[in-house]
Parts: structure tokens; sequence; C-alpha cells
């Protein structure tokens, strides 16, 4: 990870633009935040992907987030509108103050978290497959430059994740999205993150699909109905969590549930402001400890 942030960092300052990649059910969560960190004054074209499975009122809102952002442009895509990706193209050319000087098309970079859906935007810019830059631990680190239409040059990242610990509710978001690999997680912690979002913002969705004549009342008790429902059940009738929370993690990817988005802009900042405060506390608590401590070391010395 360090590598690749010295890799990108190398190369920027010849670049005019910037686009990074979201997965539109999880923009926050989603980002990298050494895109914030490294952009500097360049402008940086955010693309809410996979737009197709999120809530198109909650795109809305992350869109309008973005755009209040200095030097940020915010554009939900999908692989099913491939002539709105490839308009991207011209954005980036009149995004840059010199084009109109030169004949040269814009200079641009890519990134995205792996799985995002970047390989596939690529080679829908470019008309044809590009073999995929290296994602996995351990493969060489490597960025790819590629000619596309209108003179745009495009320079193609590895899609490292950059863990996004704070706030913590980030990782179950991409691990409920498939951003991380099932095998990093349990199913049953992912899926009661996920049961306790879904009741309390797609509760009529959860009715609908599961045919449930009252709502559960927890994510616990959501997890438990779905299993029974899908009889995900062990010896004596007792539901089997683990496969039960994967029954509802698997509907909400494969949009058994509808579109649905994990995040909102006011979620994030009051999950930041919870964390923050969080932190604060914790901060004051190893303040007092260490003054505890020594007034019983001087206590004990004289
Ligand atoms: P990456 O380079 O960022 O790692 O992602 P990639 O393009 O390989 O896409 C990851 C998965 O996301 C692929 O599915 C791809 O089809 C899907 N995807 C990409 N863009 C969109 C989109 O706009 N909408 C939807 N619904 N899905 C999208 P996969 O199941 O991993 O592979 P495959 O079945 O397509 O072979």
């Amino acid at each position: 990870m360090h590598k690749a942030r010295k890799d990108i960092e190398e190369v920027l300052p010849q670049m005019d633009v910037m686009i990074e990649v979201l997965d539109a059910r999880l923009p926050f969560s989603s980002e990298n935040p050494l895109v914030r960190e490294i952009q500097g004054d360049k402008p940086c074209i955010k693309l809410l992907n996979k737009a197709d499975m999120a809530d198109p009122e909650k795109t809305a809102q992350w869109v309008a987030h973005f755009e209040a952002q200095q030097n940020v442009r915010a554009i939900p895509v999908s692989q099913e509108d491939p002539e709105a990706i490839r308009d991207l193209l011209l954005l980036c050319n009149n995004l840059i103050p010199h084009r109109n000087l030169t004949d040269v098309g814009a200079r641009v970079i890519i990134m995205g978290i792996p799985n995002v859906g970047k390989s596939t935007i690529i080679n829908t810019l470019a008309e044809r497959k590009i073999a995929k830059t290296g994602n996995e631990a351990g493969v060489t680190i490597t960025q790819q430059r590629i000619k596309l239409p209108h003179g745009v040059s495009l320079t193609d990242t590895p899609g490292f994740l950059w863990p996004k610990l704070n706030p913590p509710t980030c990782g179950y978001r991409l691990a409920a999205s498939g951003g991380i690999k099932d095998t990093v997680f349990e199913w049953e912690d992912v899926g009661l993150f996920t049961a306790d979002y879904l009741l309390k913002t797609y509760p009529e969705r959860l009715m609908a699909r599961y045919q449930f004549t009252e709502l559960p009342l927890d994510d616990e008790a959501l997890i438990e109905a779905v299993g029974r429902k899908r009889g995900a059940l062990r010896k004596g009738g007792v539901v089997e969590m683990n496969q039960a929370a994967k029954a509802l993690v698997v509907d909400f990817r494969n949009l058994e549930l509808g579109r649905i988005t994990l995040e909102t802009p006011d979620m994030i900042s009051g999950e930041l402001e919870a964390a923050k405060s969080a932190e604060a506390s914790k901060v004051k608590e190893k303040a007092e400890r260490d003054a505890d401590r020594r007034k019983r070391y001087l206590k004990n010395k004289r």
C-alpha cells in the first residue's frame, strides 16, 4: 500500500484530472482517504458506480454532498449506460484549461478499491478489453497507461484497498457489499449489522421479500425469521445463524430487496462525530490514568 501510494504520488504532478470510482451503495466507505490527501487543487471526478443497484434518492444526496466540495464533480454511472460513461472523456477534456491551447487530451488517473467496477469502466472507455492491473497482495504493483478516444490518456492504478477504519461501520458496509473478501469476516456479524440497518431504513422491503406478518423486533430476530423462512435450521429446529445471516446479505447483494444504499451523508457525519467523541473520551481517560499512576509513584517515593 505504501509502495502504491508512492507510485501514485510520483505520477500525479503530470496528471490533469483524477477519477475515483466509488460504489454508489456506500460512497463514503468505498472512498480511498488517500485521494483527498493527494488531490490538491486537481479536478476530481467521483464516479458513483453500480448506480443501478443503489437507492436513487440517496444517490442524489451523495451527488449534492460531493459537489459541495471544491474541485469535485460527482456522477452516478452504471454498466447499463455505457454512453454516459464515454461522455466522461469530453468532461475530462473540458476540465483542463490548456485544452484550448493544445490539441492534446486530458491526462487522467483512475483509482478505486477492488471490485468497485473500475475495470468495467476502463473497458467501456477504451471500447475493448484491457488487462486488469494487479490487485492482490503480493502481485507486483503496476500502473498502465491507456490511450483513449478524444486524445485522453488514462493511467490505471492497482485497486488496493485502503481500509477505512473510521468510523468502524465502514468495514461492515464494505463486507456487506462484497467489497471485502467473504473469508475475512463472520457472516453473522455482517448479517446483524445489515439487519439492523434494513429494519430501520427499509422495513417495507423486508415485509414484502419475506412475507412477514409482523416486522421482527430487532436484528437478531430478523436473522432468525429469515433463517426459518429459508430452512436454515439445525437439529431441533434451531436457526443456523451464520447461514441465515448469509442468506440476508446475499439477498441484499442480488437486489432481492430492491435498490438499497447502505449510508447517507447525514449518517456518516453523525458516525464521524460519535467516533471523534469516543476517541476524545479515550484520550481523557488515558490522561487521568497516567496522572493517577504518577501521583501513586510520587507518594511511594516519599
Ligand atoms: P474492479 O476492476 O474494480 O475490481 O471491478 P470489476 O470491473 O472487475 O467489477 C467487479 C464486479 O462488479 C463484476 O461482477 C462486474 O460485472 C460488476 N459491476 C461493475 N460495474 C457494475 C455496474 O455498474 N452495475 C452492476 N450491477 N455491476 C457492476 P462479477 O460478478 O465480479 O464479475 P462478472 O460476473 O461480471 O464476470
